[in-house]
């Protein structure tokens, strides 16, 4: 007697008879497509965010690096004795307006381990709030504390009533 009956219709996956052999995608055929699948996708899962996490620092520092100069629109009525905070590039910057109406913008990042660094008005430097290092609010010279170089000081020049500082 046979196995099979005669009326049954054929899997177009291979039989239910074992026979793996035949039709366009067998059984076989078929694990293996959906293994390859699944595994290219936990591959672009896993794949891709290891790639930006290495990705960025390179490609902050060649976005960092083609910012060659900032306008700030508003700048000229910042108050006497006071600062903002900008983007330069990719790093934070820091605008002082000094007493005497002269601006000074350096980079806000302090040299000892990365931390922002802000400006105090009452004392007239810039302080970084993570160890207390102290820099000069008009040269970004490192007066004291951990920081061991100054912080990099940019130009600024006053164009059509807004203030542009670019790279020294
Ligand atoms: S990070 Fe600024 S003093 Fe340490």
């Amino acid at each position: 007697m046979s196995k099979e009956s005669p009326n049954q219709p054929e899997c177009p996956l291979g039989g239910a008879d074992g026979d793996e052999d035949d039709g366009p995608l067998d059984r076989r055929g078929f694990l293996k497509l959906a293994a390859g699948v699944i595994a290219a996708g936990y591959a672009g899962a896993i794949g891709y965010p290891v790639y930006r996490y290495i990705a960025s620092p390179v490609e902050q520092a060649a976005m960092a690096a083609a910012v060659t100069e900032v306008t700030l629109d508003n700048a000229l009525s910042l108050p006497l004795n006071s600062s903002l905070i900008f983007k330069f590039g990719t790093t934070p910057a820091l605008l002082i307006h000094h007493a005497d109406a002269t601006f000074t913008a350096l980079a806000a990042v302090c040299t000892h381990l990365g931390c922002t660094v802000n400006y105090n008005p009452d004392k007239k430097v810039i302080f970084c709030p993570c160890h207390g290092g102290i820099y000069n609010a008009e040269t970004g010279a490192n007066i004291s504390g951990p920081p061991p170089k100054p912080l990099k000081q940019y130009q600024v020049t006053i164009s059509d009533g807004k203030v542009v500082i670019s790279r020294a």
